[in-house]
C-alpha cells in the first residue's frame, strides 16, 4: 500500500483507496494474514488484541449491509474502538460540509476512516483533509478493493492455490456501474487471470481499452469458457437513464438459469458480492446451490477487514 499522493502531513497513515494501490506482494501478503484470521474467527469466542486502544469510524454516506457490519464486526475482534457516523443523524443533514465533518472527527483522533460515498474519487478527497488512514468501503461506480481481495481470499481456499494465471474469470451484469467489477479487474488481471466481461453494450463502458479484458455481449456463446463466473447486480440507484428498458430480455439472455447451471463443467463455482437480486442475476436453485460461494465471502469479508484495518492502523504483530 501507498500513501496517498496528497499527505496532509508527514504524519499520515498508510490508506487502501484502490486495488491500484497494491503491488502483487502486498495484495497476497494482506491475503496471507487474512486467512490467518480466518483460522482465528473458527475458534469459539476468539477476540484479539492487535487494535487495542486504535479507534475506527465506519462513514458510509450510503447504504449498506454487509460492507459496513463487517469492518464493525472486524474492528471489533481486534479490540478497537468502533464508531459508525451515519448521514441520517449527523450535522451533514443540518448542512455541514463532509470537508467539515472530516476534519472535526479527525481533531477526535480516529486512526482510520472507512468510508463509503456515492461520488466516485471521494475518499482520494477526504485523504486530503485528514492524516487517519482511510479505507475505501465503495466510492461510486469506481473501486471496492475489500471486496475484490475477500473474493480472492474465497477462490484461493477453494482452488487451494494462490496461482491464478491459468483461470478465467467471468463478469457478468451491469459491467458500467459496478465499482465491484473495476476492483476485480484491477487484481485479477494483475495476477495474470483472463477475464471477460459479458453484458448487454448499454451495460458497458464505452472506452475499454485499458481494461486489459475481453468483452461479449452473448453469455451463451462464451459460458463455457469459464472456470469462475461472477454476477453483478443491476445497479439501479446509479442508472438515470433507461438503459434496462426490457428486464425480461435481461433474464433471458444474462440470468443464470437451470438449464445454464446445467451446461457447465462440474469445477466452475458462481460468485456475488451481494445483495443478490434472485430471479434475475440468478435463478433461486442456482443461487442456493453450493456452487455458490456467496455465503464464504460474506465470512471471508471480515478476515480481510480485519488485515486492513491491522494493517492500515499499524496494530500489534499476530
Ligand atoms: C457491492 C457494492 O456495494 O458495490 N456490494 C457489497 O459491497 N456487498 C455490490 C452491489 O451493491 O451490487
Amino acid at each position: 500500500m501507498s500513501p496517498a499522493v496528497h499527505d496532509p502531513s508527514p504524519q499520515a497513515k498508510q490508506s487502501l483507496l484502490s486495488i491500484r494501490d497494491l503491488a502483487r506482494d502486498e495484495a497476497n501478503a494482506l491475503l496471507h494474514l487474512a486467512q490467518r484470521f480466518v483460522a482465528e474467527l473458527d475458534k469459539p469466542h476468539t477476540k484479539l488484541t492487535t487494535l487495542r486502544g486504535k479507534s475506527t469510524l465506519n462513514m458510509f454516506f450510503e447504504n449498506s449491509t454487509r460492507t459496513r457490519t463487517s469492518f464493525e464486526l472486524a474492528g471489533k475482534m481486534l479490540s478497537a474502538d468502533v464508531v459508525n457516523f451515519t448521514t441520517s443523524n449527523s450535522s451533514v443533514k443540518k448542512g455541514e460540509s463532509i470537508r467539515d465533518s472530516i476534519e472535526t472527527v479527525t481533531m477526535m483522533g480516529f486512526d482510520a476512516l472507512i468510508v463509503r460515498h456515492q461520488s466516485s474519487g471521494m475518499p482520494w478527497q477526504i485523504k486530503n483533509w485528514t492524516n487517519a488512514a482511510v479505507v475505501n468501503a465503495g466510492d461510486g461506480a469506481h473501486q471496492h478493493p475489500t471486496q475484490a481481495l475477500l473474493d480472492m481470499l474465497t477462490l484461493r481456499q477453494h482452488l487451494a492455490t494462490s496461482d491464478f494465471s491459468g483461470m478465467h474469470l467471468g463478469i457478468i451484469g451491469d459491467i458500467l456501474h459496478s465499482r465491484v467489477t473495476r476492483s476485480l479487474v484491477d487484481l485479477f488481471t494483475m495476477f495474470g487471470t483472463n477475464v471477460t466481461v459479458v453484458a448487454p453494450p448499454t451495460l458497458l463502458p464505452r472506452d475499454m481499452s485499458h481494461w486489459h479484458v475481453a468483452v461479449a455481449h452473448h453469455l451463451d456463446e462464451v459460458l463455457q469458457n469459464f472456470d469462475v463466473i461472477y454476477t453483478i447486480r443491476p445497479q439501479q440507484e446509479r442508472v438515470h437513464e433507461a438503459l434496462l428498458p426490457y428486464m425480461d430480455e435481461y433474464i433471458t439472455r444474462y440470468s443464470l438459469n437451470t438449464a445454464r447451471l446445467e451446461r457447465l463443467d462440474p469445477h466452475v463455482v458462481i460468485m456475488d458480492a451481494g445483495p443478490l437480486i434472485r430471479g434475475v442475476q440468478m435463478a433461486d436453485n442456482v443461487a442456493d446451490n453450493p456452487r455458490n460461494l456467496m455465503n464464504k465471502q460474506v465470512r471471508n469479508g471480515v478476515a480481510v477487514r480485519m488485515a486492513v484495518l491491522n494493517t492500515v492502523c499499524q496494530g500489534e504483530d499476530f
